[in-house]
């Protein structure tokens, strides 16, 4: 069933038991049955049926052995949903139009009628390993929903900051719980963008974006490959907007001049293997930094 639909067969008492479960999700993996009854007040038969409904609709998975119950990523898609619509950041959800590895962007319009895209982290589909490789602010959350919260929450922020001093990132609109709102860049992402008109062009604009970044926000961007760049290609030059930013890094923390000089690094490699541009990674680095004016 389309997420659209699902939240629309959640009941007001259905969302107060799905609103508790997320309260209680850093206390209890799954919380005991006895505590949602006696929060949400519901006669007895009432609730074993909201209980049952929301089964029904996957938003809430009951212990195989125990009275106990947790919320699912459905679950927590719904919650986020409403409070969005409630706020009036959107007024629709669409279809989705992309899955990474940590998340499902579906599209969505605004009260306004803007076309904006909604991206729901859901990290836990990849191995723990992997996670903590490269997301090391996420160890010592509670839950993999808990975890999509704080990289929303991390990805929001950033994108709030960075949109001040670039436009080559994706503008956000808001965030609730695991996911955030932010403008769609119509394009192609740079690893299956096989025919630049301008190879090198497009690298100095993602270089300079990052420079902005570094200088002007503080900011480095730690997971930055041919991956995490989207070409737009609505006007006369191909504009490479820079995505994906939960993991950033400030200037201050002693891992980011590892991390900037990798982020530099991949893109440098993609560039030289694909177009044959090549540029100099301690130019390139020192650019960023703001060592050099000039690439
Ligand atoms: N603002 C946007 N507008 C349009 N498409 C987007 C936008 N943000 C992301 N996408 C698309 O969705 C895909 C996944 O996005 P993103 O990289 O942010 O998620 P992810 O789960 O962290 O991915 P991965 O871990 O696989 O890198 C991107 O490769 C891109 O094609
Ligand atoms: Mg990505």
């Amino acid at each position: 069933m389309k997420l659209a639909r699902v939240c629309k067969h959640v009941s007001r008492c259905g969302l107060s038991i799905l609103a508790l479960l997320d309260r209680y999700v850093s206390v209890y993996e799954y919380v005991p049955e006895e505590l949602l009854f006696r929060k949400t007040r519901l006669h007895e038969k009432s609730f074993a049926e909201e209980i049952e409904n929301l089964r029904k609709l996957k938003l809430v998975e009951t212990h195989p052995t125990r009275a106990a119950h947790r919320l699912t990523f459905l679950g927590l898609d719904c919650l986020a949903l409403l409070d969005l619509v409630e706020r009036d950041v959107i007024s629709h959800i669409g279809p989705p139009i992309g899955t990474g590895k940590e998340s499902v962007l579906h599209l969505a319009k605004t009260p306004s009628g803007d076309v904006v895209v909604v991206k729901f982290y859901k990290i836990g589909r990849i191995s723990f390993k992997k996670v903590v490789r490269s997301r090391d602010y996420l160890v010592n959350q509670p839950s993999w929903l808990e975890a999509s919260k704080v990289s929303a929450e991390r990805e929001y922020r950033a994108l709030s900051i960075l949109s001040k001093q670039t436009e080559l990132v994706p503008k956000a609109f808001g965030w609730s719980r695991h996911t955030v709102v932010m403008e769609i860049i119509e394009g192609v992402d740079l690893c299956d963008y096989r025919d630049a008109r301008d190879p090198e062009n497009i690298l100095k604009l993602i270089l300079t974006a990052l420079r902005v970044a570094y200088l002007n926000a503080g900011i480095v961007h730690a997971d930055l490959s041919e991956y995490n760049v989207v070409v737009s290609l609505r006007g006369p030059t191909e504009l490479p907007y820079i995505i994906d930013w939960p993991q950033y890094l400030h200037r201050e923390d002693p891992r980011s001049e590892g991390y900037l000089r990798n982020d530099v690094s991949n893109l440098l490699k993609f560039f030289k293997r694909r177009y044959g541009v090549v540029i100099d990674l301690e130019r390139a680095v020192g650019y960023v930094k703001g060592l050099f004016n000039g690439i």
